[in-house]
């Protein structure tokens, strides 16, 4: 198990003021947010726990190395300075930059998939699957079942089942599948890792079959230390050299630049195949920019320069993913149900236990995430039916509340508060009820639904913090 074995390997130089809305502010903001956390203002927001991406704290280098963006359209010197340290981290030849993941993500549909062609994939991300099927294609889920099962403590929740796999490859002829997909710390079930040892299966079957491996990289760094820190034979291995054999495994990666590499904005799509990437170069003209800048400045072609190498650094990539183990440790001492292990990028609440008097037609991670910040001010993010399911399919799948660490920005203290908010809702939690969807939009409709409560929300009730101040 990973644990806090030294301070932040960072001091703090400049600091963003925060504070607390009074309980009827907040109330007013949710209600005006339709009960939906990302349409909340973040002047409205005491703890931003609602994503990773794009929220870290740039380093002093970072800033520095900002100061000689070359701006020039074509040629920039800052986007030679990104492709060389992209591939001393990785190794593809071929690195094309996006404005973020997504933009890396269209491209790569748009020159892979073909109607009616098959992507296995283990479970999902909601932007790589929407341009999976914008394309035409079809997502298949080869996750193992331990992957939806919170209260399993399986090591590599993010290992593709290779026995679904093979079936899915073998009963489909080469030319109808895409590709396979492969997503490092498996976001929606909870920031899972998968074993190099499945890796290779996965890599194998791949070749065996004759379709190309795409590796989700987002989160390719905390992947990296769960194989050395879990994974029998890899303790002696350095970081670098982990991500590097992580990354020679694939055919091909997209990165969400936004998350392991520190920066506000920036993403991938790195290849080896040089006829594969031209055909991408055609494309990326035509939907985010030049070659040598693809939607980025040439500041922030330079910032993630420098953070792909930080990404590597093992004591940064260690504190950071030891303090989400610091806030889960806190919670599941308090008796609060969340996913374990305890993931990469953040703690998630298994809102079916947290409230189990609310149906998932009522949407109990909205609700539960709704309640966190009425109690507290805490921003989280629901990961469940809302962001899973498509129309009226029935769905059954994971429904969590996944509070999110920005990189090098909170400390332990405000980890702490996050525990005692998330502990106070739990003992309330028979005064949270669920939600009906008012607005319902057609694609990611996470991101813009609106909700009304089916019951009051949390009665009247002081957030810790002002309890303090008023006792
Ligand atoms: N892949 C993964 C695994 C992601 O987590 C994300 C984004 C993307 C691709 C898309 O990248 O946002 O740069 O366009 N995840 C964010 C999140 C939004 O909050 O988890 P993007």
């Amino acid at each position: 198990m990973l644990r806090v074995v030294a301070p932040p390997p960072w001091k703090i130089k400049v600091v963003e003021s925060i504070s607390l809305r009074s309980e009827a502010e907040r109330r007013s903001a949710l209600e005006g947010a339709g009960f939906n956390t990302f349409l909340l203002r973040s002047d409205d927001v005491f703890i931003d726990l609602l994503t990773d991406s794009g929220t870290s704290a740039l380093s002093q280098e970072q800033r520095a190395a900002m100061e000689l963006g070359d701006e020039s359209y074509a040629g920039s010197r800052s986007f030679f300075r990104l492709e060389q340290s992209a591939r001393d981290a990785y190794g593809f030849a071929q690195i094309i930059p996006t404005h973020q993941g997504r933009g890396a993500e269209h491209l790569l549909a748009k020159v892979l998939v073909q109607p009616g062609q098959l992507v296995p994939s283990n479970l999902y991300f909601t932007t790589s699957r929407e341009h999976v099927e914008l394309a035409g294609g079809v997502w298949v889920d080869v996750s193992i079942p331990e992957a939806s099962q919170p209260e399993s403590s399986h090591p590599f929740k993010g290992n593709i089942d290779l026995t679904k796999l093979e079936r899915v490859l073998s009963a489909a002829a080469p030319e109808r599948v895409a590709f396979v997909r492969i997503e490092a710390c498996l976001n929606m079930a909870g920031g899972q890792p998968f074993s190099l040892e499945n890796l290779a299966g996965v890599r194998a079957l791949t070749l065996a079959h004759d379709v190309p491996l795409i590796l989700d990289a987002t989160r390719i760094s905390e992947n990296a230390l769960f194989v050395k820190e879990r994974e029998s034979g890899f303790a002696d291995r350095s970081l670098p050299e982990l991500i590097r054999t992580i990354a020679d495994l694939a055919d091909g990666a997209v990165f969400s630049s936004k998350k392991d590499h520190f920066v506000p904005i920036g993403g991938l799509l790195a290849l080896n195949d040089a006829g594969l990437a031209q055909r991408v170069r055609e494309l990326l003209v035509v939907y985010e920019g030049f070659l040598h800048y693809g939607g980025l400045a040439g500041h922030d072609m330079e910032a993630l320069a420098v953070g792909i190498r930080e990404s590597t650094d093992e004591a940064i990539v260690r504190h950071y993913v030891s303090q989400a183990l610091f806030l889960g440790e806190r919670l599941l001492e308090r008796g609060v149900p969340i996913v374990v292990p305890v993931g990469a990028h953040g703690v998630f609440l298994d809102a079916k236990r947290f409230l189990p008097h609310v149906p998932q037609q009522e949407f109990p991670a909205q609700a539960l995430a709704a309640a966190l910040y009425l109690a507290g001010g805490v921003r989280s993010m629901e990961r469940g039916i809302v962001s899973g399911q498509h129309g009226d399919e029935p769905y059954d799948g994971l429904e969590l509340v996944r509070l999110t660490i920005p990189r090098r920005v909170y400390t332990e203290e405000h980890l702490a508060y996050v525990a005692d908010v998330v502990a106070d809702v739990h003992e309330r939690r028979a005064e949270v009820g669920g939600l009906r969807m008012t607005y319902r939009p057609e694609h990611l409709r996470f991101f813009q639904a609106r909700f009304e409560p089916l019951a009051p929300l949390l009665g009247h009730h002081r957030s810790p913090v002002e309890a303090n101040a008023l006792d």
